[in-house]
């Protein structure tokens, strides 16, 4: 039963009663987003399992941008209640732990999930309740929901520099290697459509497990094709495996460097300096990036989380997303007007100076607008930024697939 039907239906009753009975004002708290000066917010990130590798530091700078906004006095002096689960990096968990959220737990919004396979296994929750699902991953684009907020990057803003840049620093053999799911096929279906524009060629195209650790069968594949770049959509603990194992078989990255999309410091930290050094990714955010907005952002996190930890380009939409939020709210105003649907209306447009630069949720596909960047890994951990944007770019959700967009009216054919 939807809210306004339920008091409807009350007041129906309530008339009935009050031949007898005294009017007797029930406070419909229960059904409240915003009750008692609180705002309950869902936070869903395995901290066990094969993509916990990354998720537990998307866990921790949630909760770092939560804990800010109530130091600073919250959001029209209501609190962000964070009500945090362990989805284990298993899809099924992610369903029920959403489940329990939205309904059982009534949170406004839920911010959650790396892998797509999450994000996909999640979606009817949100979708059959209306409610929104605020996702910081970079992923495959070819989705069009109202109940998902996208602020990581989707293949054009990774790719349309990375490709042609690639190309012409390393030669026209891709090798492309990706886990098994459906973000690495439809990332690697963008890439090979820029490598035939580009007149470059696919070697050879591999997946393997999530979780997968023994790389030899792809090293050999690798030395016998010998690619000019592996272009890498591996990810979770099995990154951490195949640089040390391509380290290991002696190949070179001034020779043949592996081109991810998905290898940031915390998989960098975790394999250790000298396993990615030579090795590139594009994304729109590294640690080094100088702005002021970053430098607080980093300072923070590390006197939070300690001196060794590292902030990476899924962990800034995890925290800048945040305060999108609270934007939203701030526009929304009353607390009785907290909606999830008041949520994604009032966010539409919103924009922001996050540690990355400017960004902007596009009004029509609610991704959005971020600044692609090209970086190479060092044997200190970070990386260094060898070709920056000099705007933003537009998220284009269907950049695969030029027959379909993504507008506020839906999934449309152009
Ligand atoms: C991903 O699965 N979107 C990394």
């Amino acid at each position: 039963m939807k809210r306004r039907q339920f008091l409807q239906a009350a007041g129906a009753v309530g008339a009935g009663l009050s031949v007898g009975f005294p009017n007797i004002w029930i406070k419909d708290s229960s059904l409240a987003y915003a009750a008692d000066g609180e705002i309950k917010v869902g936070v869903l990130f395995s901290l066990t399992g094969t993509t916990a590798i990354v998720e537990e530091s998307l866990n921790k700078a949630t909760l770092m941008a939560i804990d800010e906004i109530n130091a600073a006095g919250g959001v029209n002096g209501m609190k962000l209640v964070p009500v945090v689960e362990d989805p284990a990096s298993d899809p099924a968990t992610f369903a029920d732990k959403a489940r329990k959220l939205v309904v059982g737990d009534k949170c406004v919004s839920v911010f959650g999930s790396y892998t797509s396979a999450s994000r996909k296994a999640v979606l009817p929750v949100f979708e059959r309740r209306n409610n929104l699902y605020w996702y910081p991953t970079l992923y495959e684009g070819r989705e069009c929901s109202k109940n998902v907020i996208y602020t990581g990057a989707v293949p054009n803003q990774q790719q349309d520099e990375f490709i042609p840049w690639l190309i012409e620093q390393f030669g026209k053999k891709f090798f492309l290697i990706g886990s098994n799911y459906i973000y690495p096929k439809e990332e690697n279906n963008y890439c090979k459509t820029l490598l035939e524009k580009y007149g470059a060629e696919v070697v050879n195209e591999e997946y393997v497990p999530l979780g997968h650790s023994e790389f030899s069968s792809v090293i050999n594949k690798i030395k016998s094709t010998q690619p000019n770049v592996i272009f890498s959509t591996v990810v979770g603990d099995s990154v951490v495996a195949l640089h040390r194992q391509y380290r290991a078989a002696g190949l070179d990255p001034e020779k043949m460097p592996m081109a991810s999309l998905t290898t940031s410091e915390v998989e960098v930290a975790a394999m250790g300096g000298e396993a990615a050094a030579g090795h590139f990714t594009s994304a729109p955010y590294f640690m080094v990036h100088e702005s002021p907005e970053n430098e607080k952002f980093v300072e923070a996190y590390k006197s939070r989380y300690g001196a060794d930890a590292v902030t990476h380009f899924v962990s800034e939409p995890s925290y800048f997303q945040v305060y999108l939020f609270k934007q939203a709210l701030e526009k929304i105003g009353s607390a009785g007007d907290i909606t999830p649907e008041n949520i994604r209306e009032a966010v539409k447009g919103q924009e922001m100076i996050a540690p990355q630069g400017n960004v902007k949720i596009d009004p029509k596909n609610l991704h959005t607008y971020l600044w692609p960047k090209i970086a190479v890994a060092k044997s200190d951990g970070q990386f260094e930024v060898l070709k920056d944007s000099s705007e933003w770019l537009e998220p284009d959700p269907y950049a695969a697939y030029s027959n379909q967009a993504c507008m506020e009216d839906g999934l449309k054919e152009t």
